[in-house]
């Protein structure tokens, strides 16, 4: 078995731990108190996403940890790993293009794209041109996390909030309707191997914590249609609202595992989670798309979890109650 490496894997313990039971999991995150490695088979520090040395330090993991694929965990380090992959330097990583590793980190970028590939992307300007309509969602060109995203409801409200964000910002038609994700994966060739869309009956902080898995046939085509317009390789989660007048119009494309990793896994067939099918992509093999083949109806509520650490900062394996625990050593 090759091993997965999984990058800045912060508190993301339930994606670590999936891994950790199907292959060796290496990761890195430069925080040691990055709750989520201490759910991997190794977990190391590398320098900095800006420093040089940061693909070299991952070079030298995959060398030595027989590593088959890369999968990063948040969006900082895509276009980094973007750009090692076109060169040839880490040809393991499961990330797109540079060029759409940058514009889909650049939302307004990203709704260029979704129209160059006519794909639905609500009406979206910048700053300085009018809007056809409010009222309008106020967000950062290069926001995560729900952070820093105002509604206005006319023209006066934008201005406010156009000065008010310390950072570049993109006004966007707001959607009247409900929320979607669709989590999706594909091969390294850009094809969509799944497509699993889930309600999103929560967020806090930008992560759905309560949702479920529905099998909404155009929501599973518009999955399919964006990761293989685009040539995702990976992961990928679209997220889209089906609004009362435009229907559906896709608001955030993330090349990466989203917020609710636990839908999908919960609704895969058996032997098909996405984890499973990334380690298999790792060792080599084959897979077969099967997009929608999946089973709606699951339902994920998430909380909270600890580990207590020693000196050394080690786990000691003590908690409040019986803990989820690193895996046991393959
Ligand atoms: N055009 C929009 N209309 C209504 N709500 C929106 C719109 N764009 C974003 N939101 C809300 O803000 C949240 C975060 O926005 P999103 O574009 O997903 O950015 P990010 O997840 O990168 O912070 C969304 O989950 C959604 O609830
Ligand atoms: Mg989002």
């Amino acid at each position: 078995m090759k091993a997965v490496l999984l990058t800045g894997t912060g508190k993301r313990y339930d994606i670590v731990s999936a891994f950790a039971q199907h292959t060796t999991v290496v990761a890195c995150d430069p925080n040691p108190l990055a709750p989520a490695q201490y759910a991997a088979t190794v977990r190391t520090s590398v320098p900095m996403i800006e420093d040089p040395q940061y693909v070299p330090a991952l070079q030298e993991l995959c060398e030595r940890h027989d590593v088959g694929a890369i999968v990063p965990l948040t969006d900082l380090d895509i276009d980094v790993l973007a750009e090692a992959r076109a060169g040839g330097r880490l040809p393991q990583a499961l990330v797109p293009d540079p060029d759409i590793a940058r514009r889909t980190y650049d939302k307004h970028e990203c709704h260029l794209l979704l129209q160059e590939h006519g794909l639905p992307s609500p009406p979206t300007v910048l700053p300085g041109t009018e809007p056809d309509a409010y009222p309008v969602m106020v967000k950062p060109i290069h926001g995560s996390g729900a952070r820093n995203i105002f509604a206005a409801a006319d023209a006066r409200e934008a201005a406010f909030f156009v000065d008010y964000i310390d950072e570049p910002v993109m006004l966007q038609r707001l959607m009247d309707g409900p929320e979607f994700s669709i989590d999706c994966l594909s091969d390294r060739d850009g094809r969509c191997l799944n497509a699993i869309p889930r309600t999103m009956l929560e967020s806090r902080g930008g992560e759905s914590i309560k949702g479920t898995v529905i099998a909404d046939a155009e929501l599973i085509d518009l999955g399919r249609r964006v990761v293989e317009a685009f040539g995702v390789r990976g992961p990928a989660t679209v997220q889209a609202f089906r609004d009362r007048e435009l229907g559906l119009g896709i608001t955030d494309v993330n090349t990466r595992f989203g917020g609710a990793f636990p839908a999908p896994v919960y609704a895969a067939r058996p032997g098909r989670s996405y984890p499973e099918l990334i380690a298999a992509m790792a060792n080599g093999e084959t897979v077969e798309p099967h997009v929608g083949e999946f089973d709606a109806g699951r339902t994920f509520t998430r909380y909270f979890w600890q580990l207590e650490l020693d000196e050394e900062l080690r786990p000691t394996g003590r908690d409040i109650v019986s803990p989820p625990g690193p895996p046991a050593p393959r």
